[in-house]
């Protein structure tokens, strides 16, 4: 079994990367699992336990596939794994839109459980409310603005906001009711590039994009997009720094085929009574 990592008093927390605002871009990355955050861990300021685990993980159609339980689960295991990253846990969709009450309630289950540093969720204005009862409780909140995965039914799929005026106004307005309820940065997805930007100048707290500005104080990506292992979807923002689909799609194909022909296992891989010892 696991035992989580011993966590160091150099750990980033929501408020040294609140202080990072116009500094050296903020690096982010979502994590799932215990191994992947031992990886990434030492390169990043801030790990994501986002609800796309509910697709890139699980297979769901959408994130509104995620639970609570599931995002604990999820949280736990890359807290297990993760030593001075800032670690972040998505509140799932039906977990919070519904009251103050009950968006704290959910909040407080989250951090207790895992022990991250903060929680994200899905809205502006409309979810200000939610926000600053949590941060009122003392636990940190990122918000996420602009294209809002959770709203993808409502939205007739995956859209790209602030194409006019109307909207650039709602996105305006929805990182102004972030800033102004407490939260310690806001992610803005799939916006168009200037919008971002001039949010980012707008208000004092990071901007972290994805699909939407270099101007952010930091950038994220969903790590399964990242590293190229994501089998359905992948959005056009996304930049593909590996190819970790061909290299498992051959492993299992070398696999495969020397279990076939019988050269796996090998000598090396089986124990005699003259050698290996006892331990596996
Ligand atoms: O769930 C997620 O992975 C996210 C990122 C795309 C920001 O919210």
């Amino acid at each position: 079994m696991a035992t989580q990592l011993p966590t160091t008093d150099i750990r980033v927390g929501a408020d040294l990367i609140r202080r990072r605002k116009g500094g050296t871009p903020i690096v982010c990355l979502t994590a799932y699992t215990y191994p992947i955050a031992r990886l990434l861990d030492p390169h990043v300021d801030l790990l994501l336990v986002g609800d796309s685990v509910a697709m890139v993980v699980h297979g769901h159609e959408t994130t509104l596939g995620a639970s609570l339980e599931m995002m604990i689960a999820h949280g736990q295991a890359v807290m297990r794994g993760s030593a001075r990253a800032c670690v972040v846990v998505d509140m799932p969709a039906g977990s919070y839109e519904g009251s103050a009450v009950q968006a704290l309630a959910s909040a407080r289950r989250i951090v207790g459980e895992t022990g991250c540093q903060a929680v994200k969720l899905e809205g502006g204005v409309d979810m200000a409310r939610q926000i600053a009862a949590i941060v009122a409780a003392d636990i940190p909140v990122m918000g996420h603005i602009g294209l809002q995965p959770q709203s993808v039914k409502k939205d007739g799929g995956y859209k790209i906001k602030g194409r006019t005026d109307e909207t650039v106004a709602a996105l305006i307005a929805d990182a102004l009711a972030v800033e102004k309820a407490g939260a310690f940065s806001v992610v803005i997805e799939g916006t168009i590039e200037t919008v971002a930007a001039d949010i980012t100048r707008r208000i004092a707290i990071p901007t972290i994009g994805i699909g939407a500005s270099d101007d952010c104080d930091g950038q994220i990506l969903v790590v399964d997009d990242m590293v190229g292992l994501t089998v359905d979807r992948v959005p056009k923002f996304v930049k593909q720094y590996a190819d970790l689909r061909s290299v498992i799609t051959h492993a299992a194909e070398r696999y495969a085929s020397e279990v076939r022909d019988r050269v796996f296992p090998g000598p090396a891989h089986v124990f005699s009574k003259t050698n290996g010892g006892d331990d596996a």
